[in-house]
This record gives structure tokens, C-alpha cells and sequence, in this order.
């Protein structure tokens, strides 16, 4: 009998060591508590991405001899794989396979899904073919590692469908591995809501497979289904995508997972304050090169907004964001505000390179700051010399006939007749682009009495970038307001990553993120977490509503929104992975029993009472005042038993204006399933 207590968990996806999007945020960040439960009995396995495994991964000897064995069997047959350690916190093993080294095992492979799962591979689709490869490469090394090893339990958990394949293979095979299925969305729901489509109203009634064959994407869609059903126990991120995928996958999830972060809590209370400050005097640097000649408008009454992520236009809500911006420009307008927004839009899109017009600017304020700082020293050296000998200095004194020439020379240099441009970069497809069709429409255009001045960014921030030179976290922390007002979101890390760093975020009720903060808060808006509205309200009201929170924003005063920040803040501590970390807990043990229940005394398994009235028993305990979240849910688990050290988020008060300071009112429910274990 397989060792229940020391599993070996194997965690696979297409984003291990590969950045793409929310799934890599989850791997990465969920590493150190799951290494701090598992040791080096933890492996995260994906495909080799030479680019950042170069940089990423230490290689090193695998030392579990039922790893090695099957590794060096794997690569016998002309498989390069890399085993090593992933440099991120944590320092996780890694197992990495180079898909194109497997490309001659494509068809026979493909034969064989077809055979054993009746699953179709169409020959051009290449991501299709990749997910074959690696869920082969997945089902090839678990069955090795099994046979190899029969003293421990395997647990192999997948996420998405780009992993799908080897969740049905380990089924198929009979392979002895206990598995998880953990899908970040469903394909058709991705698919549906891209398009013009009243998901949420239809979606008992869509006829799947035929939905699936009209995109093109059946057999994909095939993957995911198998998938879902073939393993021990299937989850997915929140509840909305919960029930998506029961009438779309056609099996109820066992569990909700919600992500998580690795939140990093400053020992100086107001040092994510002051980190603010910072990189806002950065983007105010970007802003003024940008709007060079156009320039004005006073940055100490100016806020930043922002929305960012792949560039799924509609499921993003980037067209709900544009639309509200345009309102907002009226509003400020009207009743003529002294405020000031500039609205960034960061999403990769097709694109050359930047404008000559964006590095210019760039470069234009550069040489006028070192001019002024060149004139300035100089000054100062006069100013010197004549107080040194006695002489008051005179203002008129102090600029000579040279440097006023060489400062005149720098400002005529910043005029321009053209507006400030919106785009930062080359569009390969400008005329068609969505973003830039509906700035046009909407006029938002950057003229001089605009209050919403508009910056399409079409690439990832990195602090290599020549024009905004931050990298993406550092740019959050700069900004007032992340904006996300999602269609489809079935969790949304962007907002999420936001409230750790303190930053304010509009989410909608149909991203798993903002249906869970809605569920778990009072009052979300009171910590800067604004909700609006998609589920029950028209797409016109929605806008409104989005212009309504951002102009009631810009009615804060400065003081007011240093406030809010501390409260959003203080948010952070329930989005930590030492809580979030515990439904994948309750997954694997899940999973465990269901796959190897003769090594269990009792058949209580972890998901067998969640039932509706279980979530309304967990009350907050009198004992713990003002922010009680450890309270309300941790205490309920039995951490020691699951083998985690109990180190809890402790509720730091980072707020030092306790008038303003209410306590956080949890609700009496939790979403999160309800602990059994
Ligand atoms: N992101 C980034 N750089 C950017 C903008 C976004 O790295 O300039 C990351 C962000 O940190 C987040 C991820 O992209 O973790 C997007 O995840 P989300 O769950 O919001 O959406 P997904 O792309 O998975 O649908
Ligand atoms: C932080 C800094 C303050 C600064 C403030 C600006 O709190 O610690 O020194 O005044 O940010 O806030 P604002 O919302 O105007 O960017
Ligand atoms: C998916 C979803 C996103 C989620 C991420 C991580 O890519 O689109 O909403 O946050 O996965 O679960």
C-alpha cells in the first residue's frame, strides 16, 4: 500500500518557467507554501521555454532515484529534458520538456489519443499538437515515477487544458496517481464571450459540442471535457467559472480553488506609501515627455488610472473602460474640475515598434532636465563665489545671458502643433485596431481641454523600456486606480495584485475575483475595491456606473486617498497564499482518498458536507476585534494536520488615522469550501 502521509505531488501546466498570463502568476507565487509542505517531494513539470529557462533554471541532478530512473528512460529516446531548480522564491524543482525534441512521436501519439479517448487532432493546429506532446511527455514520466516508486503515494495535478491530455492518459492507462484537474476557464466560455453572446443568460442552453465545432475548436474543447472527467477530482478558480463549467464541461467541480498571492509585508508601516510616491514621480516623468507642448495641466491635481492584461478587448472590458473614460472626460468637464486623469491601457497588441514621436518626447524632456540641471549647478557655484565674498546674490544675477539662451533653445524645442499622440508604438494594424477605432469614436483625443488624456501602451511593461521604464509592479504601485471591468473573468489577478500593493481597483460581479471580495466583505467599496455591476444592469447602465466610481475618485482629496490606500491594503492578508493555499490542500487530500481509499481509517472525504448551510456555521469569534479574518476562517482548520507549519497572517494595522478606521467586516460565509478534513 502507496504511503499516503509523504505523496510525491507532481504540478503541471503550460506556464511552469513561461510566462503567458494568470495561470504563470498562480504557479509562481503558490511555490514557497507548497514547497513548504512537501519539500523536494514537489515537482512542477512544463515545457521548456529556452528563452526563460536559460535564465530561470539552475540545472541540477535529480536525486530521487525513481525520478532519475524514469527521466534518463525519457530521455533514452532522444527527449531532451531539463531537470532543475526554478529561481524564484522557493527554489522549486522543475522537470521541463523540450516538445520539438518529442515532434517524432507526434503522429503516433496522435493515433493513440484518437484510439484510446476518441479525441480528434486536426494536423495545423500547432498548440493542439504541443498539448499532445507534453501531456504524453506528463503521462510518460508519471507512469515511470509509479512504477518505479510503489512506497509512496503520487498526487498529479493539472491546470487548464493545455495539460488536459495527461490527466486522461494517467485515467485511460490505469497509471497509479491520484489526479486533479484544475481548470483557470473553460474554452468555449473564453470563445462565447469574445464574441457578441448573452453568456451568462444562455448558458444552460448552448449546444456545446455544436458551439465548439463552429470555432473551430472541438477538439480542443474534446481535451478539456476528457479532462474534466477523468480525473479523481476536478476544480476550478472561483464559483462563477464553478458554474460555467457544470453546464459547459458537464461535471460540477468538487472544489473552488481561489488564487492567491505571495504577499510581502513591509516592516515600516507606510513604506508601501512612500513606494508610491516613488513610482509615481516616474510615470509623471513619462507623462511629461509624452504630452510635451500640450503640458497643461498640474500633476499635483492629476491621478492615474489604468487597465491592463491580454488583449481580450470585450472580455477584458476594455471597451467598457473606454467608453466610461469618455463619459468621465465630460463630466470633469462640466463641471469644470480641476482634476486631471491620464488613463493607460496595457495590453500586448500587434505592434512594430514605438512611434518616433514617443521617444522623441522622451527625449526632449530628458535634455531639458539635464540642461536645468546643468544651469542649476551653475548657479549654485555663483551663488557660492558671491556669498563668499560678501555679496548678496540678486535673482537677476544668477541666470546669465548664455544659459537663458540654451533654457530658451530646450522649451522652443517642445512645442509641436500636432496633439499628443495616444499610442506609444507602430500598430502593424492601426485602422482596425478596437482600442484605437473606439478612442476615435469616442473622441478621446487628447486635446488640450480634455480632462482624460488617453495612453495606449500595446506591450508588457519591463523596466527595460525605453519610454516608461518600470516593470509592471512597480507601475501599480505609481498609479491611483487599476480599472477592470470584465466580461469574462474567471478570476483576474490584475485587481487582486492591486489590493496587496495597496492600490484601489474596479472589478465587475462577473470575475471570480470580484464575487469573491463581494462575498467576503461588508462593504468592498469601503477598501477600495469598487464592484460594478454586469450581472443585473444594461451594458449602458454598467458604463455609468464605471464613470460614476471613477469621477466620485477624482472628487477625493489627497488625504482621502491615502486613507483608502491604507485600507486596501490591509486587504492583503486574505489574498495570501498561507490561506488561499489551504483549498489546494483540501483538493489533493481529496484526490488522495479517492484513489487510494484503503489507506484511509475513515471515508470522510474533504468535499463531503460542503453543503450551503455548512458555510453559514463559520461565525467570527468575539475574541478577535476589528480585523478578524485569521478568525473567521483559518482557525476552523486543523493546519497541524495537514502537515503546514502554522504560520497565519498575523493583521498588521498599517493605518495610523484610527478615526477612519473601521474594521473590516467580514461576511458570516465563506465561499471557500467548508474544511471537513
Ligand atoms: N501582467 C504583466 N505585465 C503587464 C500586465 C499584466 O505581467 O504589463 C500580468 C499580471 O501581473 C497578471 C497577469 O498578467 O498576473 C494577468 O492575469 P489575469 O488573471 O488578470 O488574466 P489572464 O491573462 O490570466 O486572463
Ligand atoms: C504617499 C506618500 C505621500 C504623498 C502621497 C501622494 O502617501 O507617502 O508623501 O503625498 O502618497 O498621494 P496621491 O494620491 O496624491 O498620489
Ligand atoms: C485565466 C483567467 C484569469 C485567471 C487566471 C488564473 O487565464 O482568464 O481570470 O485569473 O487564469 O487563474
Amino acid at each position: 500500500m502507496r504511503d499516503v502521509n509523504q505523496p510525491l505531488l507532481f504540478e503541471t501546466a503550460w506556464e511552469v518557467v513561461n510566462k503567458v498570463g494568470g495561470i504563470y502568476t498562480v504557479i509562481k507565487t503558490k511555490v514557497p507554501v507548497t514547497v513548504q509542505e512537501y519539500g523536494d517531494r514537489y515537482h512542477l513539470t512544463g515545457p521548456w521555454n529556452r528563452f526563460s529557462a536559460h535564465v530561470e533554471v539552475e540545472e541540477i541532478e535529480p536525486d530521487n532515484a525513481a525520478i532519475k530512473k524514469a527521466i534518463e528512460l525519457i530521455r533514452a529516446e532522444g527527449i531532451q529534458v531539463l531537470y532543475g531548480r526554478w529561481l524564484i522564491d522557493g527554489a522549486p524543482r522543475v522537470i521541463l520538456f523540450d516538445i520539438g525534441s518529442a515532434a517524432h512521436k507526434l503522429d503516433e501519439w496522435k493515433g493513440d489519443l484518437w484510439r484510446l479517448a476518441g479525441i480528434p487532432s486536426p494536423p495545423n493546429d500547432i498548440e493542439t499538437n504541443d498539448s499532445i506532446l507534453l501531456g504524453y511527455l506528463n503521462a510518460w514520466l508519471f507512469d515511470e515515477v509509479a512504477k518505479n516508486d510503489t512506497e509512496h503515494a503520487i498526487i498529479a495535478q493539472f491546470h487548464e487544458w493545455q495539460a488536459g491530455v495527461g490527466a486522461v492518459l494517467c485515467n485511460k492507462r490505469k497509471i497509479d496517481v491520484a489526479t486533479i484537474f484544475t481548470t483557470h476557464a473553460t474554452l468555449l466560455g473564453r470563445y462565447l464571450c469574445a464574441g457578441n453572446v448573452d453568456f451568462y443568460n444562455h448558458l444552460k442552453h448552448f449546444n456545446v459540442d455544436e458551439e465548439a465545432g463552429k470555432r473551430g475548436i472541438y477538439h480542443r474543447y474534446c481535451i478539456e471535457r476528457a479532462a474534466a472527467h477523468c480525473v479523481d477530482v476536478f476544480t476550478t478558480v472561483s464559483n462563477i467559472t464553478a458554474y460555467e463549467a457544470e453546464y459547459l464541461l458537464k461535471r460540477k467541480p468538487d472544489g473552488v480553488l481561489p488564487n492567491g498571492l505571495n504577499v510581502v509585508k513591509f516592516s515600516a508601516m507606510h513604506e508601501f506609501q512612500n513606494l508610491h510616491q516613488v513610482a509615481k514621480d516616474r510615470i509623471s516623468h513619462f507623462v511629461r515627455g509624452h504630452f510635451y507642448g500640450h503640458y497643461n495641466f498640474d500633476l499635483e491635481n492629476t491621478l492615474y488610472f489604468f487597465t491592463a492584461g491580454r488583449y481580450e478587448y470585450r472580455n477584458k472590458g476594455i471597451d467598457m473602460y473606454i467608453e466610461a473614460l469618455a463619459r468621465l472626460n465630460g463630466r470633469l468637464k462640466a463641471c469644470n474640475s480641476p482634476m486631471t486623469v491620464v488613463a493607460f491601457i496595457i495590453t500586448p497588441g500587434k505592434v512594430n515598434s514605438f512611434t518616433v514621436e514617443t521617444l522623441k518626447g522622451q527625449a526632449l524632456i530628458k535634455q531639458l532636465e539635464d540642461t536645468v540641471q546643468e544651469v542649476s549647478t551653475r548657479i549654485g557655484k555663483r551663488i557660492f563665489e558671491m556669498a563668499s565674498r560678501g555679496h548678496e546674490p540678486h535673482a537677476d544675477d544668477l541666470l546669465t545671458e548664455q544659459d537663458r539662451v540654451l533654457l530658451k533653445r530646450r522649451v522652443f524645442a517642445l512645442k509641436r502643433d500636432a496633439l499628443p499622440p495616444i499610442v506609444t508604438h507602430n500598430m502593424a494594424n492601426d485602422h482596425e485596431d478596437p482600442v484605437l477605432s473606439q478612442l476615435r469614436s469616442v473622441h478621446l483625443f487628447n486635446n488640450d481641454d480634455d480632462r482624460v488624456k488617453m495612453v495606449f501602451h500595446p506591450e508588457f511593461l519591463n523596466a527595460n523600456n525605453p519610454v516608461i521604464g518600470l516593470d509592471y509592479e512597480e507601475f501599480i504601485r505609481g498609479t491611483h486606480l487599476g480599472v477592470f471591468p470584465s466580461y469574462y473573468e474567471p478570476w483576474g489577478y490584475t485587481p487582486a495584485e492591486c489590493t496587496v500593493m495597496g492600490v484601489p481597483s474596479i472589478t465587475t460581479n462577473l470575475s471570480g475575483f470580484g464575487c469573491f471580495m463581494e462575498d467576503n466583505i461588508v462593504n468592498p467599496q469601503d477598501y477600495g475595491i469598487y464592484i460594478v455591476d454586469r450581472r443585473l444592469k444594461s451594458a449602458d447602465e454598467s458604463i455609468d456606473q464605471l464613470a460614476s466610481f471613477m469621477f466620485d475618485f477624482c472628487q477625493k482629496t489627497r488625504r482621502q486617498r491615502i486613507n483608502q490606500r491604507n485600507r486596501t491594503e490591509r486587504l492583503a492578508d486574505i489574498l495570501d497564499w498561507k490561506r488561499m493555499g489551504i483549498e489546494y490542500m483540501k483538493a489533493r487530500q481529496c484526490a488522495l482518498r479517492r484513489c487510494y481509499p484503503d489507506s484511509f481509517d475513515d471515508s470522510v472525504e474533504p468535499y463531503a458536507d460542503d453543503d450551503e448551510d455548512a458555510h453559514h456555521k463559520l461565525s467570527r469569534p468575539q475574541s478577535i476585534p476589528g480585523t478578524p479574518l485569521v478568525g473567521a476562517d483559518l482557525s476552523t482548520y486543523d493546519l497541524a494536520a495537514l502537515s503546514i507549519s502554522a504560520e497565519l497572517p498575523g493583521i498588521k494595522d498599517h493605518d495610523d488615522d484610527h478615526d477612519l478606521r473601521p474594521p473590516i467586516q467580514l461576511k458570516m460565509k465563506t465561499p471557500l469550501m467548508t474544511p471537513t478534513i
